[in-house]
């Protein structure tokens, strides 16, 4: 959408507070021994604290309240009760919600406890590129040119990023236009940012995989040749200065 009255504004800030304080606070709650559907629980209370609704459950009938995904999970990881978390776990959470007409959408990899299975590179390089992608967005700006950025800075830490997985427009529902805010530079897109409208900008930064296939549950996704991958993500407003940070309380 693009933030064209106050109301707006508001709240699209509304929205994005109830996402980013869940998803700080289910990053916090996280404990080796937990299953991930306590942890989605416990992330679905904070929503409805805030009177925000599930996007992902809303949209799409999704079975959970926000999305889980552990180690070799990519993104779209269903909450469950018989999957524990352990200690050293690449865990992203990603938490998408509505709230009043207002849509918001963060997200967050980390490693849980300690780092016993060296996750702790891909996870800071992830969440770097993703803070330098926005701090070099403004009105005017190619999007394919912040794709290139993320591609460059993955591949400068000998990283790769997933070629299938995009940022979105975001506002007036989980997913608009621009859609396929990409990881590269695909030099045909020649679509620019615009000030004043709300993104949601994201990374898919990983060890070995370059696309992300979905498994048989319709829903996890994993890398077509596996390994791991970090996401963060935040909901910007686009400016003709540095962007705003819609959700800059998650914390990430
Ligand atoms: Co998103
Ligand atoms: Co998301």
């Amino acid at each position: 959408m693009t933030i064209t009255k106050e109301l707006e504004w508001i709240g699209m800030q509304k929205a994005s507070e109830a996402v980013a304080y869940a998803l700080k606070e289910m990053t916090k709650y996280a404990q080796p021994g937990m299953t991930t559907k306590e942890l989605d629980n416990y992330g679905a209370k904070i929503l409805s604290d805030f009177g925000a609704n599930s996007a992902p459950y809303l949209t799409y009938g999704f079975p959970g309240y926000t999305c889980i995904s552990i180690n070799n999970e990519f993104c779209h990881g269903i909450p469950s009760d018989t999957r524990t978390l352990k200690e050293g776990d690449l865990v992203n959470i990603d938490v998408s919600a509505e709230l009043n007409g207002f849509w918001a959408d963060n997200g967050g990899s980390f490693v849980l406890g300690e780092d016993i299975n060296q996750h702790q590179k891909l996870v800071d390089a992830s969440k770097f590129i993703l803070m330098k992608a926005i701090a070099n967005i403004k009105g005017g700006v190619r999007i394919s040119d912040i794709g290139q950025l993320i591609e460059n800075e993955a591949k400068k830490r000998g990283f790769k990023v997933i070629r299938n997985l995009g940022g979105h427009g975001i506002g007036r529902s989980l997913h608009e236009q621009p859609d396929d805010l990409l990881n590269y530079k695909d030099r045909f897109d020649q679509r620019r940012f615009q000030k004043n409208s709300v993104v949601a900008i994201e990374t898919f930064i990983s060890t070995t995989s370059t696309y992300a296939d979905t498994l048989n549950d319709g829903w996890t996704m994993i890398g077509n040749k596996g390994g791991y991958m970090a996401q963060h993500e935040h909901t910007i407003v686009v400016t003709a200065g540095s962007p705003i940070i819609l959700t800059e309380m998650n914390g990430i």
